[in-house]
């Protein structure tokens, strides 16, 4: 039989727990009986319907009529009712198969739920390729932190501390460090090369390693400037290492990386960790080094011809005197080191006009690449 409310003469404890339990008792067992949208709508206005709704007559009958001593009690008890009424109608589902054919209808015609699997972001595609080339000349990854010391970035690369070269480098620094003696304390790594040094404390000679990674500078974005970068670096060291060996390293992986037509050229420079030191630049794959594209100037390599790719340089000794108990006595071993942007040789690669296209996180922009 349906559930009526019934006047309350009891306002005992005991006898409004009990009529409140019957009360909710049936509410759920109406719930569950509920088999289709007509049932549910009908559902929903018998129990809470304004006028005369069961929650309404309960209102009326339970708690308007209570006598004076009993109203606080019944109030409480009508408030947690109506809580747990409303709780059972707004749970309450059609249930059962059901013979009303509007209950399960699903609209073949609508979209489907679309997964987009994803795609390499185009920085690290580069670089993957680019790590794919040394990995065939038998180099292995290596990495190590971004958040570096002192003496991995600056004092055992043979930049001592104060030393003008320093301040090539933007570096961001963490605070708080000055307690800390100079080589502990911490900043944002502004280079791969520290890893060299963390490479060679750890593996002895013969190495020859490639190391992708992030890193950091105060540079304020712009379209080829950001405060976060990628680079890839590069080191081998043995016994009889020459330049000769670095030059034909470095353009062997051009002509992979770039195609086969592409020549290099070496340039002197200065980094503190190599003596000698160069840039290599490579022939314009974009405009064959001519530096004209038809009758247009080339922009990517300002009408040179060359673009530059690349620091490299000798393993300076000083540098090998920080691993020297690992076997890299200067005397004894000789290597290469080189370090370029992964970010620009994406930017030139994919002729890309702005580097913070790379960093914004726009999937259309992204997905092209994919
Ligand atoms: N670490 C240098 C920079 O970020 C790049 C570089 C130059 C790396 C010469 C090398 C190297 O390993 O030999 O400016």
């Amino acid at each position: 039989m349906a559930y009526t409310v019934s006047k309350l003469t009891d306002y005992s404890a005991e006898a409004l727990e009990k009529a409140a339990a019957g009360c909710v008792r049936a509410c759920a067992d109406e719930a569950a009986a509920v088999r289709n949208d007509a049932e549910l709508k009908a559902f929903r206005d018998r129990w809470l319907g304004r006028k005369s709704g069961v929650l309404t007559q309960i209102n009326d009958l339970w708690l308007k009529g209570a006598p004076k001593d009993a109203k606080r009690e019944a109030g409480i008890l009508v408030n947690e009712l109506k809580a747990r009424i409303q709780e059972l109608v707004d749970g309450a589902q059609v249930s059962g198969s059901g013979d009303d054919a509007d209950e399960q209808r699903v609209d073949i015609s609508l979209p489907g739920v679309r997964r987009p699997i994803g795609a390499e972001h185009p920085v690290i595609k580069t670089t993957n390729e680019m790590v794919r080339v040394f990995q065939k000349l038998g180099y292995s990854v290596a990495d190590g932190p971004v958040v570096e010391t002192d003496y991995y970035n600056f004092e055992a690369l043979n930049f001592p501390p104060n030393h003008p070269a320093r301040d090539t480098q933007d570096t961001l620094f963490i605070a708080g460090q000055q307690s800390k003696p100079q080589r502990e304390r911490l900043l944002l790594r502004t280079h791969t090369s520290p890893v060299q040094i963390r490479t060679m404390e750890t593996m002895r000679p013969p190495i020859r390693i490639v190391i992708p990674g992030t890193v950091h500078r105060n540079d304020p974005p712009d379209a080829s400037h950001s405060p976060m970068f990628h680079q890839i670096e590069g080191l081998a060291v043995d016994t009889n290492i020459t330049f000769g060996d670095l030059k034909g390293t470095l353009d062997h992986a051009m002509k992979e990386f770039f195609g086969s037509s592409v020549k290099t050229s070496f340039r002197p420079s200065f980094f503190p960790f190599t003596e000698p030191s160069a840039e290599m630049f490579v022939s314009c794959f974009i405009c064959g080094g001519s530096g004209k594209r038809g009758n247009d100037p080339c922009r990517p390599c300002k009408q040179t011809g060359w673009i530059e790719i690349l620091g490299c340089g000798m393993v300076d000794p000083n540098v090998f005197e920080f691993v020297k108990d690992n076997a890299y006595d200067p005397k004894r071993v000789s290597g290469f080191a080189f370090g370029m942007g992964a970010d620009r040789i994406a930017l030139l690669k994919y002729g890309v006009d702005d580097l913070q296209l790379f960093f914004n996180g726009d999937v259309r922009f992204l997905g092209q690449f994919a």
